[in-house]
């Protein structure tokens, strides 16, 4: 009955000729997710033009079968320094590996996804695609390296990408996909189209006189259909800060109410700069503009190709209004101006709740990011407006991210959850799901802060836990309060031991917080109690850890 129907379903516009289909897979690797909507964005397109494909995550793909691969489309974000993500360190290994194979056979193309303002931007996909090419596989197209704001450049990617593959399918006779193995997609409110949250609380969690001004938000998801699970993070598109706006339109002796044309729209410049485009962090496209109306010599060597290195170091210490003091331009042209701009992006929070305990709402703990610059006082977009601006009832556009690399085992597992600041906040939100369901596995938590006066966040909540046996341990670290700095790694190598046998026993591991500093200073630690108490050899010990990581029970969100 099947291929009765199938046959019915043939398009019959192509032209029937067969030559051989190639197989095609689509392979992300990605630690927020974005590589993996972008893949699978790329999947319904091919499915809509009649071409069927493989979707695979790196951190899943068994790394053997790509010997038999034919069409690889790869999308790949690059994280910090210009790291693979960390779920996908695994296929990175064995590809730039000796026992990699060759790969005469096949065709590839790369959506590589990162952030301009970094050195080594989209450096991972860059690194496949040179790797791939080495092997031997023929690129279908050029690599496409996309900055934070990739939807356009993605699509054109993916449009071409389809096209091609299509005018090589005309001759094949295709069947037309049948709706239902289109991935479904249950709610309507996503990154595109953000639900309206209603904020619900919004109170500091830190005491008086703490360094800190951690807070605890809560938004109301009533009637958005949006669910989520715990290590998810809800996106926020929030908007700029008014008195930052009013700031740069007065350098630009422009006016908040300017109209102009842009993309065949007409905006308002006050309103444009307030909820459309980033405002604060330059990016080499806009120091590449500026460059040209300024004529300023230090800016055109800064673009030079061999000064990555000092532009990135440039761009993260000088603001757009800091380009436009140091460089002053007359006559600034609105949409030439926003033209060199990146759209407004939202930030990402880990979810502090779980829908089990909390139903219809989200969580979020947020410490705001303050910072001087040029004697000035700056905040992070998101945050400094959570802090400073957002009172209850207020309402943000938000959506979930899901997270699959940073899951909850079954519930008779062992979990040990490490986290400092505002990275404890997805471990409330696993306590709150194990009490709700009863899990029976046991749980340990390593948190660190600055003071135990001020910061320990949700102190009563871990209590409570311990108490009814949610929680079987605790290990706290306060970094500030004795002579000597104490970070949760150190309580780490006091309890060895214990972390070792969890880990024989099958516990999962989980970091969360800093990726800077805390995430590989917890991992050498982690390395380093498998090498003492596991008796063994560090490479062996890094072995361990690796296969910890691609069993999926070492998992991070760090950021
Ligand atoms: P510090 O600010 O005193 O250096 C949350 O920010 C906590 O993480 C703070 O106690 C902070 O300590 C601590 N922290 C900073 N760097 C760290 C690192 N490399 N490893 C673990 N914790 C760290």
């Amino acid at each position: 009955a099947g291929l009765a129907e199938n046959r019915q379903q043939v398009d019959v516009r192509e032209d029937p000729q067969a030559t051989s289909a190639r197989k095609l897979r689509i392979l992300y690797g990605t630690e927020t997710g974005n590589a993996a909507e972008v893949a699978r964005a790329v999947q319904a397109a091919l499915s809509e033009r009649g071409l069927t494909s493989d979707l695979s995550d790196m951190a899943d793909y068994k790394v053997r079968q790509l010997s038999q691969e034919e069409d690889l489309l790869i999308v790949v974000s690059t994280y910090g320094e210009g790291d693979p993500p960390q779920p996908a360190i695994g296929f990175f290994e064995y590809l730039e590996g000796r026992k990699a194979p060759k790969l005469t056979g096949a065709r590839f193309a790369i959506l590589a996804l990162g952030d301009s303002t970094y050195e080594f931007f989209c450096e991972a996909g860059k690194r496949l695609d040179q790797r791939l090419e080495d092997l031997g596989a023929q690129r279908l197209s050029l690599r496409v390296d996309c900055d934070v704001d990739y939807d356009e450049a993605a699509q054109a990617w993916t449009d071409a990408i389809t096209q091609l593959l299509r005018a090589e399918a005309r001759s094949v006779p295709t069947f037309a996909a049948p709706a239902s193995s289109v991935e479904v997609v249950a709610t309507r409110y996503d990154k595109r189209n953000p639900f309206s949250a209603t904020m619900l609380d919004n109170i500091a969690i830190v005491g008086r006189g703490s360094t800190k001004e951690t807070r605890h938000v809560e938004f109301s998801l009533e009637g958005s259909g949006l669910t989520y699970e715990p290590g998810d993070a809800l996106g926020i598109t929030a908007s700029n800060d008014p008195v930052v706006v009013s700031r740069l339109i007065d350098t630009l002796a422009l006016q908040p109410s300017t109209e102009f044309k842009f993309k065949e729209q007409t905006l308002n410049l006050g309103d444009a700069l307030t909820n459309r485009f980033e405002i604060t962090t330059a990016t080499p496209r806009f120091l590449q503009y500026w460059a040209l109306l300024s004529e300023a010599e230090a800016l055109k060597q800064l673009l030079q190709e061999d000064r990555a290195g000092e532009r990135s170091a440039f761009l993260h210490t000088h603001h757009i209004i800091d380009i436009l003091r140091r460089f002053p331009v007359a006559d600034v042209m609105p949409q030439g101006f926003v033209s060199a701009l990146r759209p407004l992006q939202p930030r990402l929070y880990s979810l502090a709740s779980s829908l089990a305990a909390v139903p219809d709402e989200a969580h979020l703990t947020v410490a705001p990011v303050r910072y001087k610059l040029h004697g000035e006082q700056r905040s992070g977009v998101a945050s400094g407006l959570l802090a400073d601006h957002a009172e209850p009832e207020s309402v943000f556009p938000v959506y979930i991210q899901s997270n699959p690399h940073f899951r909850l085992p079954v519930d008779d597992v062992p979990i040990i959850m490490i986290g400092a600041g505002t990275g404890v906040a997805p471990y409330r939100a696993f306590m709150q799901e194990r009490e709700v369901r009863g899990a029976e596995g046991k749980s340990w938590l390593f948190f660190g802060e600055r003071n135990f006066r001020t910061d320990f966040l949700y102190q009563s909540e871990w209590q409570t836990w311990l108490k009814d046996g949610t929680l079987e341990r605790m290990d706290v670290a306060f970094s500030r309060d004795g002579r000597e700095k104490n970070y949760v790694q150190h309580r780490m190598k006091e309890k060895a031991r214990d972390i070792f046998a969890w880990l024989e026993e099958g516990a999962h591991i989980y970091v969360c917080g800093d990726a800077a500093n805390l995430a590989p200073d917890v991992h050498s630690t982690l390395i380093d109690i498998v090498v003492t108490e596991g008796r063994i050899g560090p490479d062996a010990a890094q072995d361990y850890v690796r296969s910890l990581q691609s069993d999926h029970r070492y998992q991070r969100d760090v950021y």
